[in-house]
């Protein structure tokens, strides 16, 4: 069971962040809130019909390099989860630029980067005040084995998005290992390749698969877990 009250999922208006808030916000006993956050509200239609079905669902605006809205978006965040602070961060969104070796610009790395590993380590960073006050302390990141070093090969190619994803293991281990003196556990994951925009419909799991795989497997995680990198069945990737 996953035993949080406060839930927040970035990204929730596609793919797994999507799937996420669909399948948490059916989960018995209810979860207090669950705080789903996208870059455009008023285009999300599915999640806003999760919302209207689920009054434990609230949209939060949010561009994950939009930092001058976090002081506002930390706030709105305080109002909804009050004094039981945010059990789980689920740091979900992201960016795929699927260029080749031989093509990808130094514009495409940079955006893969401040999105995938900046954006989410400031936005981490910003919210870790919430979590820390919490009962349950965990942080989730949604990496990908495209960033294992171990694996790399010259399949496909995306040196931009494996780089984005490889620079957020590391900035996001060295994390965990900052603030688990504070209690909190960090744990970065591979969804597994899904059928999603991102993933494309050649991808081998179905995402509601993948998602309830990985809520299964972070209903588990305890500080043991602090700074590992898993699959969605919680089997170690190599870094
Ligand atoms: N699908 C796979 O096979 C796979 C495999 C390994 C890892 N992953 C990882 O899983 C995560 C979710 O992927 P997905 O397949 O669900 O992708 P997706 O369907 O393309 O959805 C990506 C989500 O991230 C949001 N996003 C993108 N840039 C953002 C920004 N600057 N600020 C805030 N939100 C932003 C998108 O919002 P907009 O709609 O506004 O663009 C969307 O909600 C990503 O981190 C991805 O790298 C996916």
């Amino acid at each position: 069971m996953l035993d949080v009250s406060t839930v927040l999922v970035t990204g929730a208006n596609r793919g797994i962040g999507l799937e996420f808030v669909r399948q948490l916000a059916s989960l018995e006993p209810k979860i207090s809130h669950i705080i789903a956050t996208c870059r455009n509200p008023d285009a999300a239609k599915e999640l806003k019909s999760i919302a209207e079905a689920n009054n434990n669902v609230h949209i939060l605006k949010l561009g994950l390099t939009d930092y001058n809205s976090y002081d506002a978006f930390y706030a709105e965040v305080e109002k909804i989860v009050g004094e039981s602070g945010l059990d789980l961060l689920i740091n979900n969104a992201g960016i795929a630029i699927h260029t080749l070796l031989d093509e990808t610009t130094p514009e495409e790395f940079m955006e893969n980067f401040e999105i995938n590993t900046v954006g989410t380590f400031m936005l981490t960073r910003k919210l870790t005040p919430l979590i820390k006050v919490s009962q349950r302390k965990l942080i989730v990141y949604i990496s990908s084995t495209a960033g294992s070093i171990e694996r790399a090969n010259a399949s496909f190619g995306y040196p931009a998005y494996k780089a984005s994803k490889a620079a957020l293991n590391i900035v996001t281990r060295t994390y965990a290992d900052y603030i688990k003196k504070d209690g909190i556990t960090s744990v970065i994951f591979c969804p597994g390749w899904c059928k999603t925009d991102l993933g494309g419909s050649n991808a081998i799991l179905e995402t509601d698969f993948a998602v309830s795989s990985l809520i299964k497997t972070i209903s588990t995680l305890n500080a043991e877990n602090n700074g590992c990198f898993l699959n969605y069945e919680g089997k170690p990737v190599p870094w």
